[in-house]
């Protein structure tokens, strides 16, 4: 199987302490994988170094099939990599459909597709494709609705269209579930069931462990930035290293 994300002997220290070290790990293709551990266990900053906000010490990353070690930061989504965030980074005073098409633009490759101006134009294909990706996640009826005036559960899934408008075939989630309420949690885990029946490749950082369970078929285990276990979920968890570093925390079990 093919890896949509490959990192390999990757290693990072913050004023000499070390927070990753010698990590390798592969997310395949169309899989939805979590990545787990302890709070201060180096989740985030696997994402930020995948992301480019963070240089490497040492390794690699490679997003399908191209390096990305050294690449800068804001180029990264041409190979499909993308990010979202605890703070949703949508423009609130705008409309839903207008933050779409603003995520839309990162994906035009000519100049000629930038300078279109695409409010004037009522059936820009950008615009059918952002209505058409709302109503398949079942937001069509919040596509002229102010963003900063709905809920944040909502919010959140508008944030993973415009992602994936964007050109994002690898998305790496942090914490998607903190701060929302059971049925926008169930709401959330139908959208990534949807992205991932559609081919999206998910890697989710998420302490809600039936979360997990409901989305992902691989865990990596993370404790003092080292991978302590690695495989399906129901196996990882009973793994006495597994166990001991959880311990004293807030972790499953
Ligand atoms: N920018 C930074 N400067 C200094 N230390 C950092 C920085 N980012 C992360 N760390 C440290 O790296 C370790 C891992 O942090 P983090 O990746 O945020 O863990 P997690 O997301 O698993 O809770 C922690 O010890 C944290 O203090
Ligand atoms: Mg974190």
């Amino acid at each position: 199987m093919s890896a949509a994300l490959s990192i390999s002997g990757l290693s990072k220290s913050f004023a000499g302490v070390r927070a990753i070290r010698d990590l390798s790990f592969e997310v395949p293709k169309g899989r939805t994988t979590a990545l787990i551990g302890p709070n201060g266990a180096g989740k985030t900053t696997v994402f930020n170094m995948v992301s480019g906000v963070y240089g490497v010490d040492a390794g690699r990353i490679t997003v399908n099939g191209t390096d990305v070690t050294h690449m800068p930061s804001r180029r990264r989504i041409s190979t499909g990599v993308a990010r979202s965030f605890q703070n949703i980074r949508l423009m609130s005073h705008l409309s839903v459909l207008e933050n779409l098409l603003v995520g839309q633009h990162v994906r035009a490759s000519s100049l000629a597709a930038l300078l279109t101006p695409y409010r004037l134009i009522p059936n820009h294909r950008w615009k059918r494709e952002a209505r058409a990706a709302l109503a398949e996640s079942g937001l069509e009826a919040y596509a002229d609705e102010t963003v900063g005036a709905l809920p944040y559960g909502v919010r959140k899934r508008i944030d993973l269209v415009r992602a994936t408008l964007a050109g994002a075939s690898v998305l790496m989630l942090d914490e998607p579930a903190a701060g929302l309420n059971p049925s926008e949690t169930n709401a959330l885990r139908d959208h990534l069931r949807a992205l991932a029946a559609k081919g999206v490749t998910l890697l989710v950082v998420e302490h809600d462990m039936h979360f997990v369970d409901s989305i992902c078929e691989n865990v990596v285990v993370l404790n003092f930035g080292e991978k302590i276990a690695e495989g399906p979920l129901s196996v990882v968890r009973r793994d006495p290293k597994v166990r001991e570093a959880y311990i004293g925390t807030d972790g499953e079990d």
